[in-house]
């Protein structure tokens, strides 16, 4: 698989066969992945991995705590800017439309949507899953580094016949994390991903992008 495969083939996959992901194919994607550039090489990622029961675990107290509507923990940071302007608002409301409308779930249905939101605390049936922390003292450079880190093990996880799906909604629920994986202090739970074979008995629609002209500009002569 070249990069622009790998790049084209990753989506964000919803859905899991428990086929479970050997521990040296995950040794050798974090290990390429740390290759990832970051500013001054200080590479400010810290990876937890999980697995079989321990992931059990994480799943079945984040399942447990989501059914009895416990509100999520204290925010270590936003995840989305509070008014959101145009264009973003516009691609995320699309996002919406296509992902919800392709499972048959109107707008207004809010029932149906928390319920499909609820399978993110079972890493969608992954049998893997990863938890990425930074230092809460680093800066927005920093949390740059630690996505082209994330990207790069997700392109990785490509070229070993493995899908992922990036979850920064575990950042609501990082109390609970941190009882299953004893992070030190000082760390913020920035991202977890899922990370497996695809089901590909229920296909997802890919989602589509803004066209190159609304977000790359080229100044030439
Ligand atoms: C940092 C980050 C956090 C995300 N968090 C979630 C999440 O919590 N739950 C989820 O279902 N998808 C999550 N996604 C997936 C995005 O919705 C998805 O990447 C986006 O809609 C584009 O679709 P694609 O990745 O399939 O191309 C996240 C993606 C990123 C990059």
């Amino acid at each position: 698989m070249d990069v622009y495969q790998a790049v084209t083939s990753r989506r964000a996959v919803r859905r899991f066969t428990d086929r479970e992901v050997p521990r040296e194919v995950l040794e050798r994607v974090l290990s390429a992945a740390a290759w990832a550039p970051s500013g001054s090489n200080m590479q400010p990622w810290n990876t937890y991995v999980l697995t079989g029961s321990r992931l059990a675990e994480l799943k079945k107290r984040a399942i447990e705590r989501a059914a009895s509507s416990d509100p999520s923990d204290e925010r270590q940071f936003e995840i989305y800017p509070p008014a959101l302007k145009s264009p973003y608002i516009d691609r995320r409301l699309a996002f919406g439309r296509s992902r919800y409308g392709a499972l048959g779930i109107l707008r207004e249905d809010t029932a149906a949507r928390r319920k499909v939101a609820l399978a993110n605390w079972d890493c969608f049936g992954a049998p893997a899953a990863l938890f990425c922390y930074i230092d809460r003292d680093m800066c927005r450079p920093q949390w740059a580094d630690v996505g082209m880190y994330l990207q790069t093990i997700m392109l990785l996880l490509r070229a070993e016949g493995l899908h992922s799906c990036p979850q920064v909604a575990w950042s609501m629920y990082h109390r609970t994390v941190a009882e299953v994986l004893s992070p030190p202090p000082g760390l913020v739970l920035f991202c977890g991903m899922s990370i497996g074979y695809e089901d590909t008995t229920v296909p997802e629609p890919r989602t589509g992008r803004a066209p190159l002209s609304e977000t790359v500009t080229f100044i030439e002569d």
